[in-house]
């Protein structure tokens, strides 16, 4: 694999190779020898950070800049006094790039102590145009700027970025490829992410996403089966497909194929114990994936659906292509076939043009579905989308309240609905050693769950059956049965 591939094996005063992967691996060889020359001068070796701010596909791109830094030389660090800081950063809340600048004040502030730092940014935030100018104007002590599409290039860039001192920007508009077979560092070596499908074309009219990360991108079916068997033998039993509409992955491929169909390929891999993905689509979730989910071992029962709004005005505004009595009646197929099925969602808050009646539809859905968990959301203004130019834009207050009356009602549904699974043993994947009492692991149901129990590190990254003996609203306590 290309994991195990020796770089000491490539002639870096050659002419860098045209195709990909090789041209990576041939600039992994020239950061090696970055690394041995700092190796050289300060007696120890570089060391990286890697901050993300974004959702689950951008914290599997850090992974993917971890591995390569990693088969270069460099060594990890949860410290951002590092000789390398990389932030992955998100753009789909104002919020999110607030904190990256906030954070860029205080690198700038540890860079001025030692000059020799190096800062990189990608993510989303960088694929946009204003975002490069603003950093390009006042935050020069940045060294590296890339965006989504062309992450792959991370080593060639790096290479690049360590033989100047001024900015290298590279940022490209659309993806021209999928570069396959590049190293990645899991944080966990237990369970991993895998990318089904790249980029979004559902264009809901609030979000930033299809601009940021380009029209939908299905992989090989083959593809992701083979990395899901590497990471298999590597001791993963828990993987999360991933992609921003998973439910139309494939569309586009020769032969077409569906998600329904390759969540079956998948389940066949031996030694694979459990198989959840994000996110769903309402609107393309099929009745052949209730059918496969319903009838399969390894998927967990767990669903994340997000609504968004409960007001089919409001809905339709937002180009979600689904209705309120269409997204209940969905609910219901799912939980005819699966009553056990956990249900999750996320929600916006404030979306322009929302009256009090469209919220109030919004808490009737929750009432009706009762979700066991939801991320709600305050509608942020991002400029480039239809919705910011929309007209009705809720005052703060209004929002406010609105958000504090719908989290308040979240809260209780959700208590009350985890009281369901007490007395239950369920099969918990532990994940770590709980931070706050060293007796005690935590892991995850399958309905993802959280759940503390006596143990110690050598459950990590076992899967062991619990009783649930106490719910204290979000969490529970457990034993080892
Ligand atoms: N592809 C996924 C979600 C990606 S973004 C899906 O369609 O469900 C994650 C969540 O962020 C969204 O579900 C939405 O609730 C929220 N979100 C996206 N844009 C937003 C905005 N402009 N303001 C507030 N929340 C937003
Ligand atoms: Fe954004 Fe909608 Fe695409 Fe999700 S489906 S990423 S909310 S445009
Ligand atoms: Fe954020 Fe990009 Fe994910 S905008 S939510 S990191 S796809």
């Amino acid at each position: 694999m290309y994991n195990e591939i020796d770089l000491d094996k490539i002639d870096i005063h050659a002419k860098p190779p045209i195709e990909e992967p090789d041209r990576q691996y041939y600039y992994m060889a020239k950061c090696r020898e970055w690394v041995r020359e700092f190796e050289r001068k300060n007696s120890r070796r570089p060391c990286f950070c890697t901050q993300t701010f974004g959702c689950q596909m951008n914290a599997r791109d850090s992974e993917k800049l971890g591995g390569i830094l990693t088969l270069a030389g460099f060594a990890e660090t949860e410290s951002e006094q590092a000789d390398l800081v990389i932030y992955n950063t998100c753009t789909v809340r104002e919020n999110a790039n607030n904190r990256v600048y906030g954070r860029l004040g205080y690198l700038h502030s540890l860079k001025k102590k030692r000059p020799h730092m190096r800062i990189a940014l990608c993510g989303c935030m960088m694929q946009e145009p204003a975002v490069v100018e603003k950093l390009k104007q006042s935050y020069r002590f940045v060294n590296l700027v890339f965006g989504t599409h062309n992450l792959y290039q991370f080593a060639e860039l790096l290479a690049r970025s360590f033989e100047t001192d001024k900015m290298v920007v590279a940022v490209w508009d659309q993806a021209e490829q999928i570069v396959e077979e590049l190293p990645a560092e899991r944080k966990f070596s237990f369970k991993s992410g895998v990318n089904v499908m790249f980029g979004c074309n559902n264009f809901c009219s609030y979000c930033i996403v299809p601009y940021v990360r380009g029209r939908e991108k299905s992989r090989e079916p083959k593809e992701i089966l083979r990395e899901i068997e590497q990471l298999v033998s590597d001791g993963v039993v828990e993987i999360m497909l991933l992609g921003q509409n998973v439910n139309s992955y494939g569309k586009t491929l020769n032969p077409p194929v569906t998600f329904a169909q390759l969540l079956q390929e998948v389940e066949k891999i031996e030694g694979l114990r459990r198989i959840r993905f994000m996110t769903s689509h309402p609107k393309d979730l099929s009745d052949e994936l209730i059918e496969v989910m319903a009838h399969s071992k390894k998927i967990c029962r767990h669903l994340h659906l997000p609504l968004q709004s409960g007001s089919s005005r409001i809905l339709e505004k937002m180009n979600r292509r689904y209705d309120k009595e269409a997204y209940l009646a969905l609910v219901e197929r799912i939980r005819k076939a699966m009553p056990e099925l956990a249900l999750t969602t996320d929600m916006i808050v404030g979306f322009p043009g929302e009256t009090e009646e469209d919220f109030l539809e919004t808490m009737d859905v929750v009432k009706k579905v009762g979700f066991d968990s939801a991320f709600t959301f305050i509608y942020s203004r991002r400029s480039g989308t239809p919705a910011a130019e929309m007209e009705g834009q809720v005052p703060q207050e209004v929002v406010k309240e609105r958000f504090d009356r719908l989290l308040t009602q979240v809260q209780q549904i959700a208590a009350q609905k985890a009281q369901r699974l007490v007395g239950s043993v369920q099969e918990v994947l532990v994940e770590s050693v709980n931070e706050q009492d060293a007796s005690l692991v935590t892991g995850k149901t399958e309905h993802n769950f959280t759940v503390h129990l006596p143990g110690t590190a050598e459950l990590v990254g076992q899967l062991v059956d619990v009783r649930l003996d106490e719910c204290r609203g979000f969490y529970y306590y457990g034993s080892i049965v």
